[in-house]
């Protein structure tokens, strides 16, 4: 099969050993960052999400798969704060999360980015990186009357912006209204400005929809490189050549539920997940999933 310009032809080196036990859904990991137990939210008549038990490994890259409207963004609103459960309870870094709002959620380490950007068009790139620091200071009472306290610290947010935005090759457009970026630099501007807040467990929505090829290598890297600086990640995706270039541990969902996970390689290779995607995606995908998932010998 061969594989696009964009993306490198050998594989990122693979996290392995996350689990304990035989490959099954909800299998116990060594060291699991997230643990999620019994939770559900229905809307109306529709159970979106209905998650038995799962578990994300710490210090990988795990990528949740599934067709559309397999419950993936009602998951991530749910473990970030955004949604509540109907029922079930969920921990991050062993703290428990359920009541939790989505700012404290942030301010404790785990952040998210949105399937649509969600940089504030009419602020510059800067002012939408500076929104995304941890101590807005400037908010509380104190440091509101006596502003000399908080500049410091506004110079400081200003200094870690600008060192991010180089990193991101954003820098040049700092004072640019963010509504000019192209899709794929306004996804590079929601991850960079993620990362302001030293996040532990970076949640990222489908990074790469709607991002140009010529965008697609820069941010691949940018993924693998927030795990070798240390951080957990786990991204929503539908381009399988980004999951099987870059994520250790795979986990796919339908109709809400987990319905398989594992190590990419063996995941991506499940006739199961390969019908469930070629199923689903008939109408409006095939074009981009076929020929990006490697058919166990024999299958077409
Ligand atoms: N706020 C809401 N009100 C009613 N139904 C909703 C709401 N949010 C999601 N749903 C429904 O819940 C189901 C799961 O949606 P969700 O957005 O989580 O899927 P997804 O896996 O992220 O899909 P996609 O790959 O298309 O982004 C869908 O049937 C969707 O229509
Ligand atoms: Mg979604």
């Amino acid at each position: 099969m061969s594989s696009s310009a964009n993306t490198p032809s050998k594989p990122a080196a693979k996290t392995t050993g996350l689990h304990i036990g035989v490959t099954r859904p909800g299998v116990a990991k060594v060291d699991p960052i997230v643990t999620i137990d019994g939770v559900s939210r229905r809307f109306g008549g529709l159970t979106a999400v209905d998650v038995e038990h799962l578990e994300i490994p710490r210090g990988a890259i795990t990528a949740l798969i599934g067709p559309n409207g397999a419950g993936k963004t009602t998951l991530f609103n749910l473990l970030t704060g955004f949604d509540k459960p109907d029922t079930g309870s969920w921990s991050f870094a062993g703290k428990s999360l359920a009541g939790i709002p989505a700012f404290k959620v942030a301010q404790m380490g785990q952040v998210r980015t949105f399937q649509l950007t969600k940089a504030l068009s009419l602020l510059t790139v800067l002012e939408n990186m500076k929104l995304g620091a941890k101590d807005q200071r400037g908010e509380k009472f104190l440091y509101s009357i006596f502003p000399f306290l908080w500049k410091p610290k506004e110079a400081e947010i200003e200094a870690k912006a600008m060192e991010l935005l180089k990193r991101f090759k954003l820098d040049a457009k700092k004072d640019d209204f963010a509504a000019s970026l192209s899709g794929g630099q306004r996804k590079l501007l929601e991850m960079a400005r993620a990362l302001m807040t030293d996040p532990v467990l970076v949640m990222l929505d489908e990074p790469m929809a709607g991002v140009n090829p010529a965008l697609t290598q820069s941010l691949l890297e940018h993924v693998l490189d927030l795990k070798t600086q240390g951080m957990t990640v786990l991204f929503v995706e539908h381009d399988m050549h980004m999951v099987r270039h870059i994520a250790d541990w795979v986990i796919v969902m339908a109709e809400g539920r987990v319905v398989a996970e594992g190590p990419a390689d063996e995941v991506m290779k499940n006739p199961a997940v390969i019908d469930a995607y070629l199923g689903s995606h008939q109408d409006a995908d095939l074009g981009t999933i076929t020929g990006r998932i490697t058919l166990p010998k024999g299958k077409k």
